[in-house]
């Protein structure tokens, strides 16, 4: 592939600010400064170096994103923000998409990668990986609640899964609580609160299988996954 292209793959600034670095001859390639930025290079046999640190080329990328609210898991939309404007050039470049969904007022952990086969055994159904959230609800969720989640919900259109309802907090009317379910339905956790006669104000995925939404990731950052948390994900496959 071109030069430039591979130094933006592996996330070094765009097409205009990878050619800026060639120019500055910051780059090497098997210890040979190189300013062009149409030199052909082998991703996977040269060394290229920028400032002399060699450059890692990865055909999958995985990201864990905490989603905030207002934007949505998409790849592209003409008119709202999507999870992809809240990553790195790298990401774009490499075609990761978000592995699931989250609603728009939905916040916390969010998968993005470019392997559709792991997206694939994380999304089927027979898999049944367990995501938990917590939710702010309006009215107070009980120990009735509590078995008729474990008993397996009914919607409109589903039957759901057991699932795991905690009760965390409750005040004069409104009730805070971790959700664990292992399907993920348009608007699950929301309609199977509903079902039981209150509302979801708050929404926030804490874990998806073996990740979990770090402590220290603010809302709208990102980073990508570790290697044993990549090795936990492709036991899954
Ligand atoms: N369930 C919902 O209702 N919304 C989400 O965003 C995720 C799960």
């Amino acid at each position: 592939m071109r030069l430039d292209k591979f130094l933006t793959e592996v996330g070094l600034g765009s097409r205009t600010e990878v050619k800026t670095l060639l120019k500055k001859k910051l780059i090497t390639v098997n210890g040979q400064v190189i300013t062009s930025p149409k030199e052909q290079v082998d991703e996977l046999a040269d060394q290229v170096s920028y400032q002399w640190e060699p450059l890692l080329y990865e055909d999958l990328v995985y990201y864990l994103l905490n989603k905030p609210a207002g934007v949505i898991s998409a790849t592209e939309d003409s008119k709202q923000r999507t999870v992809l404007d809240l990553l790195d050039d790298t990401a774009r470049h490499k075609q990761v998409f978000p592995v699931g969904r989250l609603d728009k007022d939905t916040t916390g952990l969010l998968l993005l990668t470019n392997n559709g086969q792991l997206a694939h055994a994380l999304l089927s159904p027979k898999k049944h990986v367990d995501k938990t959230y917590e939710a702010d609800v309006d009215g107070l969720m009980d120990e009735d609640d509590v078995a008729a989640f474990a008993a397996g919900i009914t919607l409109s259109d589903h039957q759901c899964l057991p699932a795991v309802l905690e009760l965390l907090d409750m005040a004069e009317q409104t009730s805070r609580v971790r959700i664990t379910i292992r399907e993920g339905k348009f608007h699950q956790v929301k309609r199977m609160v509903a079902s039981r006669g209150k509302t979801v104000t708050g929404l926030k995925r804490l874990s998806m299988g073996p990740l979990n939404l770090p402590d220290d990731l603010p809302e709208g950052a990102y980073r990508r996954l570790t290697a044993d948390e990549v090795t936990a994900l492709l036991a899954l496959v």
